[in-house]
């Protein structure tokens, strides 16, 4: 038996009992009469000891070790002289008899602890290391348990857990795929999954009723905080459903996660337009932990000779509540701040409705007191508060104030990590034109079912067609995202006639799903988490790398193994592909 107990374990009650641990060495600390070592596994930390009255060989054994050799101990539990208050074995310590070197450990290239000294690239490349600290393994127990509470949830309710194939055929999810040369079939390729869509909806069509799946998905896009190109998605899929049931049963499965490994109760979740929060909040993925909304001024601000907003498609306000004191500098640094390439704005106006009911503007020279007060009772600013204004291209404005609103709510303190507020954003628009391919894109995905009562305006108006579409979105992060999916094989061709697609593309694409429509599908509706995302926003962490034990770098690289790389020449013989790198350099 390789140990009794766990270095996390022993508790005063222990004491006069003759244990083994196993574990690494933290650290060794020689005060010439006792020797302290302090041994770590993933349960905690246990004190050894050895004084004037262990073996000698034990002794001079402890010599040897350094940080983070692997070690069997064994001895005798024993009350500490002085007590380590934090931690819970610190009223206990090992009194040494025999100690044997299980593997001996270079020197770390960073310590082992929560405020280690290593960088970033260092930690990558030594991830295993990275993962033996506490606070970077605690990320990987919470995805455990909430992975533990989605199966408990949806198993309850007798969701199937099924795997889909990942050597799949394209799925447009909108991304680009990564592609994988099959040797078997020369020239020919499989692509990873974006996403298990056409399986699941399969499944349905397979009677299943109820399928999940906590499963990986893979997308060649760029990485970002919240991006990884291979992540993990909790994917689900109902029959006989309508949008309310999906919404309500995950909606459950979340309160579900919260509860369970937060023990935390949230309200319950709102529903909002898209096109509420595409108004009010300039996302579609709006954080409400705070107020903050978007005002459209136009036709109160308009109209008094300054050429800059007269000539604006939109004006747009927000009211920073308290901030009437900004000094100047902090007005600048705004205005610079939405002046951005990131948010490309031309500037920001601002109105200070001072204590004594007066108003104060960057915009004096137009507006009168009379004026400036209108634009207080639209934005429902009063004394001490701060009126911020943009103009400009109404999208992009929207855009704009709804990125300056999350930055006053970051300068505010208003964007609490422990504070979750969830909603449903529905009523998505069907399609979205892209100008520079001139053709509409889906929105979500193909597959995704138009509202029955906008059917019709898929002929005349297609680009006003709203989608039974949804997503989860807690404090500004988009959580998951799902529809009702269209199940009728001519709908669907229509769909792919409007994304562009002619028959033979069609056919040759989703002939089998197409197909399979025909063989009696019943209606249905899913849903997929973005499972790292999620863990992230649990653990109260700004980028999902934390709660991903192998994580990417923002190159897509993985640092430990050295992927992607190279491979041999005989590799790409077998696949009858030859690299032509040199001709393209
Ligand atoms: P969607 O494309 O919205 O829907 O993806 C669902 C959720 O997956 C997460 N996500 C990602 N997380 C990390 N890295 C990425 N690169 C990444 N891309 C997406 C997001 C997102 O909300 N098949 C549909 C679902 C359905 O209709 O049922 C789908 O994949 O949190």
């Amino acid at each position: 038996m390789y140990r009794t107990h766990t270095c996390g374990e022993l508790r005063i009650e222990n004491a006069g009992n003759e244990v083994t641990l196993a574990g690494w060495v933290q650290r060794v600390r020689d005060l010439g009469a006792m020797t302290f070592v302090d041994l770590r596994d993933r349960y905690g930390i246990t004190q050894l000891v050895v004084d004037e009255n262990t073996d000698k060989a034990v002794a001079d054994a402890l010599e040897e070790l350094g940080r983070e050799f692997v070690i069997q101990a064994k001895g005798t539990v024993r009350e500490r002289q002085s007590k380590n208050k934090n931690i819970p074995t610190g009223e206990v310590e090992i009194a040494l008899s025999e100690i044997n070197v299980l593997s001996p450990a270079e020197l770390p290239p960073f310590t082992i602890q929560d405020d280690t000294d290593g960088g970033d690239d260092l930690r990558m490349k030594y991830r295993y290391l990275d993962l033996r600290r506490d606070v970077v393994r605690e990320n990987l127990v919470l995805r455990s348990k909430m992975a533990h509470a989605v199966r408990n949830y949806l198993n309850s309710k007798d969701f199937i857990e099924t795997e889909t194939p990942v050597l799949i055929k394209s799925t447009p999810e909108g991304a680009r795929d990564f592609i994988v040369p099959s040797r078997m079939n020369e020239g020919q390729f499989y692509a990873l999954p974006q996403s298990p869509q056409t399986f699941k909806q399969l499944l349905m069509i397979a009677g299943f009723d109820r399928y999940y799946q906590i499963v990986k998905c893979f997308r060649d896009e760029d990485l970002r905080a919240d991006r990884q190109p291979e992540f993990t998605q909790i994917d689900c899929e109902m029959s006989f459903v309508e949008q309310k049931d999906v919404l309500e049963m995950f909606e459950g499965l979340t309160r579900h996660m919260f509860k369970e490994t937060l023990n935390v109760e949230v309200d319950e979740f709102p529903w909002m337009p898209y096109a509420e929060a595409m108004e009010k909040y300039g996302s579609d993925k709006p954080d409400t932990r705070f107020e903050m909304l978007i005002n459209d001024i136009t036709e109160t601000v308009k109209g008094k000779d300054f050429v800059v907003f007269d000539s604006a498609e939109y004006i747009g306000a927000i009211c920073a509540k308290g901030c009437a004191e900004y000094t100047r500098k902090q007005l600048d640094g705004l205005t610079n701040w939405v002046k951005r390439p990131q948010i490309g704005a031309k500037g920001l106006v601002y109105v200070k409705c001072n204590e004594d009911g007066t108003f104060k503007s960057s915009v004096d020279k137009f507006y009168s007191q009379d004026d400036l007060k209108a634009w207080a009772e639209k934005t429902g600013a009063e004394a001490g508060d701060l009126i911020l204004v943009m103009s400009g291209d109404k999208k992009h404005m929207l855009d704009a104030l709804g990125e300056l609103r999350l930055e006053m709510g970051k300068q505010l303190g208003l964007r609490d990590k422990n504070v979750f507020k969830p909603l449903w954003v529905v009523d998505f628009p069907l399609l979205e034109w892209d100008e520079e391919s001139k053709r509409f894109y889906a929105m979500h995905h193909p597959f995704t079912s138009p509202k029955p009562e906008d059917i019709e305006l898929m002929d005349t108006d297609p680009g006003k067609v709203r989608a039974n579409a949804y997503d989860l979105v807690i404090n500004g992060v988009e959580i998951g995202g799902g529809s009702v999916r269209i199940f009728d094989s001519e709908l669907q061709s229509k769909m792919f006639s409007l994304l562009g697609f002619t028959k033979e593309e069609a056919e040759a694409q989703f002939g089998f799903l197409m197909k399979a429509f025909k063989f009696g599908a019943p209606p249905h509706a899913g849903i997929a988490f973005g499972f790292d995302r999620l863990v992230s926003l649990f653990a109260g962490l700004d980028t999902i790398r934390d709660v991903i034990a192998f994580p990417k770098n923002n190159a897509g690289r993985d640092v430990m193994i050295d992927s992607p790389s190279a491979v041999a020449e005989a590799q790409l013989d077998e696949l009858n592909l030859k690299l032509n790198l040199k001709e393209k350099k």
